[in-house]
């Protein structure tokens, strides 16, 4: 941990020389007062990736990525937040104490470092075997070459060779200082009452790396055909090695995966590498496990875009049938690819080459829609409940979707491919959604898109929020974050008149728990303007934007970068008030939009409650819904009143 006066000088040094940092990475041309350049993490041809160096933030106005300094570095490079700190008090000179762990903190973090540590060493111990020891050349070098890898590829992986002898790492390691515990904590050694052997032996190794690109794991493979045991031995799960959420080959691929925005997954560790070596790059396996939430998590990072390509055997079918729900449940566009029978991508990649694969991924690749109709629609054709059954199945597919527009493109398909009329598909799923909902009545929140400011169409939001008050309160946010400190003017209160700032006012109107948000990042703004606001010298803008917290500081980003609202008004009303007299105006205004959309929201609720109670004839439920409806109505006049009083000044 480092002390936060150190963290706050890094920030402020980031902040002013934004340009700069970029700079090493994007080449930059300056616009008026902002520098522009091509978007470093999409593709594109004319620059929308822009940088402020007034406010300190970048935003590319082409797929919605912005933040500050240290976001762009974490971004770009992959790093945690605290490496992106370290890196730039290199880069700026600032040295960098690190906080005194307390002796809890030391043994863990020194136990995961000792074992990075010695897994490092093991996987230099590899590769040197490989390229420099007899054995290793004649036969891991060799068996490589058989299978066709070139020299490159088997750099790029760093892959390695064990040799036979039973403990010939661990001997090695424990010359080398290295202590036993760590080479059995790793994995690496498996240590019995009387005896200590290397886990892998006789096998050429696959490295598995986190994503900065360290080694935290391995997979070895025995190159005998007959043998007895396992053809793969995978590390153990450890303190450094969680197999269900890392996926092989994240670090070779990352960059790649950004810049065609779409993610390859196969499913073993020489279909990466034949991939790479056909210069496809986007490409990663999950090695043998079935695919988790968190390994899609970890593509969602990188691309909301994936194909799965697997074996066209049954079990490449079944494992690609469970794959898509998942990677659908979490908002992520999946296509599905099954190679001919009898090919895994490996072999298949081998055989083509890349153009030929490009060329048939592009031409072969279905949606989910159309890769299970095709393989359930034989079968099914004339037996009514079979296609039934289908239907049933593609809409459950669909009903996981968050985002409604996806959705309903998906609906188009699935009624056109199965002669269903559309209104149909979407009771079936309006029924699912309802089921679904009673189950989980609490968790109606599913995944924030707090890249995509809510006036902006230019880029279409990837996940989507449940939330119906997103537009409103995102516009609520936007005042707070830029002008909270600024005074509101004076508002009436119990205690007479009183001068309150923006962000005080906003808190204040929003706190009752009615209003929480259902956007966990909106109710983290005002919890954090509440803490901080009576912190001298504190800047609503400044303290948002270098937040810590990811997700506070994006939407600062972004809602910074289309401050454009004050001078819209100036320029429409012909007339330059002060931002302060606007803003007395304006921002109680907003505050009501919201409350006023929440009432009609729960107005129109009770209306299609009181429907149902009516048809089912309870009249008690009736009665309640009734008098809640007229508290709505009376809440409703009173908004209405308050908007009248307004001064509405566009
Ligand atoms: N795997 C494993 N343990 C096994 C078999 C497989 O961990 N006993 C994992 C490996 O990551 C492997 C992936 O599952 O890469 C796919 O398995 P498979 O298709 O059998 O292997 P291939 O990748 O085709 O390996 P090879 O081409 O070397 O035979
Ligand atoms: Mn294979």
């Amino acid at each position: 941990m480092i002390e936060q006066p150190t963290v706050d000088r890094v920030i402020e040094a980031a902040q002013s020389r934004i340009v700069d940092i970029v700079s090493d990475f994007v080449s930059l041309r300056k616009r008026g007062v902002n520098y522009i350049g091509n978007c470093p993490f999409h593709n594109e041809k004319t620059p929308s990736f822009s940088v402020s160096p007034t406010k300190g933030i970048f935003k590319c106005f082409g797929c919605g990525k912005a933040g500050n300094a240290v976001h762009f570095l974490m971004e770009h490079e992959q790093l945690s937040w605290l490496e992106a700190i370290k890196m730039l008090g290199k880069k700026f000179g600032i040295p960098i104490e690190e906080k005194v762990l307390t002796p809890e903190d030391l043994i863990q973090q020194s136990e995961r470092e000792s074992m990075m540590i010695v897994t490092e060493f093991a996987s230099k111990y590899f590769s040197r075997m490989l390229y420099e020891s007899d054995e290793g050349i004649s036969v891991g070098l060799g068996y490589f070459r058989k299978r066709g890898f070139r020299d490159d590829i088997i750099k790029k992986f760093e892959l390695g060779y064990s040799p036979a002898q039973k403990d010939a790492l661990t001997k090695e390691a424990q010359k080398n200082g290295y202590k036993i515990e760590f080479l059995e904590k790793t994995g690496l050694a498996i240590v019995g009452d009387n005896y200590t052997a290397d886990r892998f032996r006789e096998r050429v190794m696959f490295p598995i790396h986190n994503l900065t690109g360290k080694v935290i794991a391995f997979g070895g493979r025995i190159m005998k055909s007959d043998a007895k045991t396992a053809k793969y031995l995978n590390s153990p799960e450890s303190e450094i090695y969680h197999k269900s959420r890392i996926l092989y080959g994240i670090y070779q691929a990352r960059q790649e995966i950004i810049r065609q925005d779409r993610v390859l997954l196969v499913e073993g560790y020489t279909d990466v590498l034949s991939f790479h070596q056909a210069g496809i790059a986007n490409v990663v396996a999950s090695s043998g496990t079935s695919l988790t939430v968190d390994q899609i998590r970890l593509m969602a990072r990188f691309s909301p875009n994936i194909t799965i390509i697997y074996d066209g055997d049954t079990a490449g079918i079944k494992a690609s049938l469970r794959g898509i729900d998942l990677v659908l449940e979490e908002g992520m566009n999946v296509k599905v690819l099954l190679l001919p029978d009898g090919e895994d991508p490996d072999s298949f990649a081998q055989k083509t080459g890349g153009d030929a694969l490009r060329d048939y991924i592009q031409q072969n690749e279905t949606d989910f829609i159309k890769f299970k109709t095709s393989l359930l629609l034989d079968e099914s054709k004339n037996d009514p409940i079979k296609r039934a059954q289908l239907i049933q199945d593609i809409v459950r597919s669909i009903a996981t979707i968050p985002d409604h527009i996806m959705r309903s493109v998906y609906i188009k398909e699935c009624s056109a491919l199965m002669r269903v009329d559309e209104p149909v598909l979407y009771n079936e799923i309006k029924k699912i959604d309802e089921k679904r909902k009673e189950k989980d009545a609490t968790r109606t929140f599913v995944r924030t898109q707090p890249d995509v400011p809510a006036t902006d169409t230019s880029t279409a939001p990837v996940f989507t929020i449940t939330n119906p008050f997103e537009t409103e309160e995102r516009e609520i946010m936007r005042y707070l974050i830029s002008y909270g400190e600024h005074p509101l003017g004076e508002i009436d209160t119990e205690q007479g008149r009183k001068a309150v700032s923006v962000g005080e006012y906003i808190v204040s109107e929003l706190k009752s728990d009615d209003l929480k948000s259902l956007n966990p990042v909106h109710n983290q703004v005002l919890q954090l303007y509440e803490e901080h606001a009576d912190d001298p010298d504190f800047v609503a803008s400044k303290f948002f934007i270098n937040h810590s917290d990811t997700e506070v500081s994006r939407l600062a980003s972004n809602l910074l970068a289309h401050k454009h609202t004050l001078s819209k008004i100036h320029k429409r009303t012909g007339i330059v008030k002060e931002t302060e007299e606007l803003l007395v105006d304006i921002v109680p205004r907003v505050v009501i939009e919201l409350k006023w959309k929440m009432v009609k929201v729960r107005f129109e609720q009770c209306c299609r409650r009181l429907k149902k109670s009516e048809e089912e004839k309870d009249d008690a439920a009736m009665l309640l819904l009734m008098q809640e409806m007229l508290r709505l109505q009376n809440a409703l006049k009173v908004i209405s009143l308050q908007q009248g009083e307004r001064t509405i000044i566009y």
